[in-house]
């Protein structure tokens, strides 16, 4: 035993050797993989003028395959035939990616999932129904007990034809916590495998949603066995913060869409969490995804380009201005070394470069990168002259092409000096 008042000078070596793992032990916590499920396609799906065709459908849920999400959420096949299609096509053609297909608990939903994921190799039924007194009163028309005795049948339902049930419960954050105790120990008793705990109108804090998790942790029996699931929409703008909130509190499985897509103001953005968790390793520690990140652009793109809902330029990660400078200060700064301003390599996100734009902001030592990156070099006099027309122009047009630099840069170049012109 390692006594307080040894110092190593004084150890065996075996003695150190367990001083040593026992210190690397208490640093190093074990690396915990983050299921990623992806519900694009579904509460995605769900922003107003998002719908998608079904060749559109089968684009955006290769991409999904290809960038690495464990789970595709593929639709509501109980919503519309087309949807059903869809969602079915997505579960044959997939192989190595678990598909989900989302059902009220009801029969008729639960059969129609059945249908739509009978080609799966690893089908997952997700069967939600609400749980906060205001959504059982004025929407379900339902009483607790009849709400906990419909999670059992339909639960119980499910698992007679899919090993793999994920139970939500609606509007969970806005729920009694006791009510919501039982609520989970009813779905884990009849065979669910995955619990979801959604913040549905994106109300919840990430300090109460913490709480929140640790309560059902301390009061579900037999919680430990399953997965904690999280899925937080983006109404107060706390979908990334609670749902990184959620992984620290324990969730094994984040609920996410590309680009925040979703219902209202959205859902967590998948690509904001996957690289907060691989950026601030250093505070989160031990957390990994699969997801290839070079891949987050590209997919960001498709589905802005498929949906026709623009990515806002200043949006994290995906947006065209999150690896853009355009400040004198931070352009000097990024040219000198780029950890002055960037936290994360474009090219791990898949931007090809950053981007040093031009703007009235710019410096003079940026507008002379910028232009001899287009092969142009000015120097002393001619290149004062260049830069004070290139703030002139920018104050007046806002913005400056290739085109007009290269003129401002000829025009400075050609004119004569002040010594040529006096003499
Ligand atoms: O936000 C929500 O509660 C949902 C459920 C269907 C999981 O999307
Ligand atoms: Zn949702």
């Amino acid at each position: 035993m390692i006594s307080g008042t040894h110092t190593p000078h004084h150890m065996d070596i075996d003695s150190i050797g367990a001083l040593v793992a026992e210190s690397n032990a208490a640093q190093e916590k074990p690396v915990r993989h983050i299921r990623i499920f992806d519900t694009t396609l579904r509460d995605g799906e769900q922003s107003p003028g998002a719908s998608m065709t079904f060749a559109e459908k089968m684009q955006v849920a290769e991409q999904l395959v290809r960038m690495g999400v464990d789970i595709i959420e593929a639709g509501f096949p109980s919503a519309s035939p087309g949807d059903l299609a869809a969602v079915r096509e997505i579960a044959r053609r997939t192989r190595g990616t678990a598909v989900a297909g989302l059902a009220r608990a009801n029969q008729s939903d639960i059969d129609a999932c059945r249908e739509a994921l009978q080609d799966a190799e690893r089908p997952v039924l997700h069967v939600f129904l609400a749980t906060s007194d205001l959504h059982m009163q004025y929407k379900l028309m339902m009483t607790r007990e009849e709400v906990l005795a419909r999670v059992d049948e339909m639960v119980r339902y499910g698992r007679r034809f899919f090993a793999d049930v994920e139970f939500s419960a609606e509007d969970a954050t806005r729920s009694d916590w006791n009510f919501l105790s039982q609520v989970f120990t009813t779905a884990i008793s009849a065979g669910a495998s995955t619990i979801n705990i959604p913040d549905t109108v994106g109300y919840t804090m990430p300090n109460e949603y913490t709480a929140l998790l640790t309560h059902l942790r301390r009061t579900v029996p037999g919680i430990e066995k399953v997965t904690m699931s999280a899925h937080c929409h983006d109404d107060l703008g706390m979908a990334t913060a609670n749902t990184l909130a959620a992984i620290a509190a324990g969730v094994g499985q984040v609920e996410v869409t590309i680009n925040g897509l979703g219902e209202r103001a959205g859902n967590t953005a998948l690509e904001e969490v996957v690289m907060a968790l691989r950026t601030r390793a250093d505070t989160f520690g031990g957390y990994t995804t699969r997801i290839a990140t070079e891949q987050l652009v590209p997919t960001s793109q498709m589905v802005s380009r498929i949906t026709g809902i623009h990515v806002q330029p200043n949006k994290a990660i995906v947006g065209a201005n999150a690896f853009a400078h355009e400040a004198g200060i931070h352009q000097d700064g990024m040219l000198k070394h780029r950890g002055t301003y960037e936290i994360m390599e474009p090219r791990m996100v898949g931007w090809s470069e950053s981007k040093l734009v031009l703007g009235k902001h710019s410096g003079r030592h940026g507008f002379d990168a910028h232009l001899r990156r287009m092969g142009m070099r000015l120097r002393g006099e001619e290149l004062q002259r260049a830069y004070e027309s290139f703030i002139a122009f920018v104050d007046e047009h806002k913005t400056v092409d290739a085109d007009d630099l290269r003129r401002i840069a000829e025009i400075a170049k050609h004119m004569p000096l002040p010594e040529q012109a006096s003499a």
